[in-house]
């Protein structure tokens, strides 16, 4: 017998999810039951023994939501990096490199967070735009700024996102402008703690639904000695970690020119790498840094988009793959413009497929690319969903018992956007490949967080 009172939400209809890497289940007309507190209790397929019985007491009791047909349930999609204080220079600016880019456009930008009112109205239509797109879940650098940086948590809160948030810490007075850096690490150390505090005690964040992230900016905005010191706060809290890692040729050299080590083997020295570190890029990594990833469980955030402006190479998705390693999607606002976690997956799908062929005319096919080092559009929607739980460490991108319910309806809306399902010609693996390439926020019709209906 199910246990109605237990129920707060049951969901009847075809539904989509990546359980194993590369693979997609389609589960038409399944039932997903869950709880008061927001977890999914139990998921029925149609041909499960108990279906028509749970069916009926379900419909009984009045307590069933029944998705048309053309309405598809996917896990809501996992967007590992994003700076929110960048959304409004998102699709201007990207004619620089790295260094330039950082220091003519983004610092300049980030500067202005000192402004709570800006920080409100920029951070809010934020994570609504995210929502919109089906990001259920969004791991943020804001600025340096602490106060306004919890206005940013302040609004996920409110706005029903679950939200990973940093602060973040920059120090290096060669690379960082005077203007806009900590005053020392002292201050930057103090700051983060009343940071985290603060955070976690919002009024209504009691179950952790916006979470504290430590927030180096990168190896070469800080010293030596604040990664060490940001790297004791990792020992001393379970609170993930976000950074950028071997983003570029010279982001990775500038490690090499002044320790002498890489990104991953300097973050280690310091303490700041651990299984809850959330890696940004990491296009140049040795096969030794690789080993360290997995080793210590941490994980990678592909920001395919960004990577074309930034990464001065592409990244070697395939092969992280193959080995395991840990990789989610990340949009890297304004590094890239788009607030779409498919349009990531989509763009990893074609950045893969760029690599594989190669692009110089000048070489014959066969030594133009990097043979077998496409990705699938399956693959793509694992690390838009299951993928990034799995680098979280928390229990979101699939739809099975004790996971969080957080959801999206995906439809086609005749003369709304561009995607178009044709049930006499598109299968199962069509709609979903159809999905990651067009889906747009008109066709994300419904949204959950944590149980809760946010759209
Ligand atoms: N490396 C250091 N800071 C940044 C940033 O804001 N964006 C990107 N893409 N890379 C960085
Ligand atoms: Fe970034």
């Amino acid at each position: 017998m199910l246990d109605l009172d237990n129920i707060q939400l049951a969901i009847q209809g075809d539904s989509y999810h990546c359980p194993i890497k590369g693979e997609i289940e389609f589960n038409p007309n399944g039932l997903i039951l869950v709880d008061h507190a927001g977890d999914i209790i139990a998921t029925y397929r149609q041909d499960d023994l108990q279906y028509i019985q749970v069916l009926a007491q379900l419909q009984h009791a009045n307590k069933l939501q029944v998705l048309n047909k053309g309405q598809y349930l996917l896990p809501g999609l996992v967007d590992l990096h994003c700076h929110a204080s960048q959304w409004p220079q998102a699709g201007k600016g990207l004619d620089l490199p790295l260094y330039d880019w950082l220091q003519n456009y983004t610092f300049p930008l980030e500067n202005r967070y000192q402004d709570n009112q800006l920080a409100t109205a920029v951070y809010q239509d934020v994570s609504q735009r995210l929502l919109a797109n089906g990001t259920t879940s969004a791991v943020y650098f804001a600025s340096i700024y602490r106060q306004s940086t919890e206005l940013l948590a302040k609004a996920c809160l409110s706005i029903g996102q679950r939200a990973f948030v940093g602060k973040i810490n920059m120090d290096n007075p060669e690379q960082c402008p005077d203007y806009y850096r900590e005053a020392s690490v002292a201050d930057a150390i103090e700051d983060t703690e009343l940071f985290i505090h603060n955070v976690q005690s919002l009024h209504g964040n009691q179950a952790g639904l916006v979470k504290p992230v430590i927030t180096p900016r990168f190896v070469p905005s800080c010293s030596h000695e604040l990664l060490k010191a940001l790297g004791g706060l990792v020992q001393q809290h379970d609170l993930h970690m976000q950074t950028h890692c071997s983003e570029s040729d010279w982001a990775r050299d500038y490690s090499k020119q002044h320790y002498n080590m890489t990104d991953i083997e300097l973050y280690a020295e310091t303490g700041l790498l651990n299984h809850k570190s959330i890696l940004a890029h990491s296009i140049f990594l040795t096969q030794s840094d690789i080993t360290t990833i997995k080793q210590v469980d941490a994980g990678i955030a592909h920001c395919p988009l960004s990577n074309m402006f930034f990464a001065n190479a592409a990244m070697p998705a395939r092969e992280l793959l193959n080995q395991d390693i840990h990789i989610g999607l990340g949009s890297d606002i304004a590094g890239a413009p788009t607030p779409s976690i498919f349009r990531s997956a989509f763009d990893a799908v074609s950045h893969s497929r760029v690599r594989e062929e190669g692009v110089s005319i000048y070489l014959s096919a066969e030594q133009r690319g990097i043979a077998n080092s496409r990705i699938s559009f399956n693959e793509a929607l694992w690390m838009a969903t299951n993928g990034g739980g799995k680098v979280l460490k928390e229990k979101i991108g699939i739809f099975a018992p004790s996971f969080h319910f957080d959801a999206i309806v995906v439809e086609a809306k005749v003369q709304v956007g561009n995607l178009r399902i044709w049930p006499e010609f598109d299968s199962p693996q069509d709609v979903i490949e159809k999905i990651i390439a067009l889906a747009q926020p008109e066709n994300v019709s419904k949204v959950w967080v944590q149980g809760k209906q946010v759209i």
